[in-house]
């Protein structure tokens, strides 16, 4: 059999991947995985702070208010950057427009926007231009249909959909392990 360029790379393949594999169990990780791209994401804690608060906004609702859901329903077969990134917008507005006027004295608040405020810092630097998405369709809908809830209702109606918001954060604001792994490969190199 003649070597050509493609099993000298696979040959290459099967050497590196071990190599690779140990790069990950250093990090403490079992399998590969991917990485939130702020840490709050990845937090349990942080979880059931969220999940404590939208529950808590949820059971004060009036009956039939489930019928329209605020949050986009957006097509997941994109790049996921993007995704993240329309959802980074949707979370400044809740930090400036929506938890401010939402006065519970759910324990779980505070520590909800602390976190939440953290993620929101981690994704612009990790590249989210959040003015960016401001007149997407998506987060214009999501406004539009707060405004027309109004008042009191709207602002609780989004807070019991935090939960969904902080789903597609964790979902799509990651960062590959493949491209990690190429990042750990450049840094060695270096
Ligand atoms: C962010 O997006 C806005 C609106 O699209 C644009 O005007 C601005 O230049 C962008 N900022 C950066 C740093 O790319
Ligand atoms: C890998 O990183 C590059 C730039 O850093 C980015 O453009 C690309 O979307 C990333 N790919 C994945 C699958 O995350
Ligand atoms: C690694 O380096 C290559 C070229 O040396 C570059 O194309 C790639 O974007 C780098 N990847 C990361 C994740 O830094």
């Amino acid at each position: 059999m003649k070597l050509n360029a493609t099993t000298l790379t696979s040959a290459a393949a099967v050497v590196l991947l071990p190599l690779l594999l140990i790069g990950w169990m250093e990090e403490g990780a079992a399998l590969p995985h991917d990485l939130p791209l702020s840490p709050p994401l990845g937090n349990p804690q942080t979880y059931e702070a969220v999940r404590q608060v939208s529950h808590h906004a949820q059971r004060q609702q009036m009956d039939g208010d489930s019928s329209s859901r605020l949050m986009p329903r957006v097509d997941v077969n994109q790049d996921h950057l993007n995704i993240c990134c329309l959802h980074a917008n949707i979370l400044d507005f809740y930090l400036n427009n929506i938890l401010h006027y939402h006065n519970n004295e759910n324990p779980s608040m505070h520590r909800l926007k602390t976190d939440l405020s953290r993620v929101s810092e981690d994704l612009k630097a990790h590249g989210c231009n959040v003015t960016h998405y401001h007149d997407h369709h998506h987060t214009v809908e999501f406004r539009r249909k707060l405004t027309r809830m109004g008042g009191k209702q709207g602002i609780n109606k989004a807070v019991g959909e935090i939960d969904i918001l902080f789903t597609f954060l964790q979902d799509f604001c990651v960062q590959s392990s493949l491209n990690r792994s190429r990042a750990a490969a450049n840094a060695t190199e270096h």
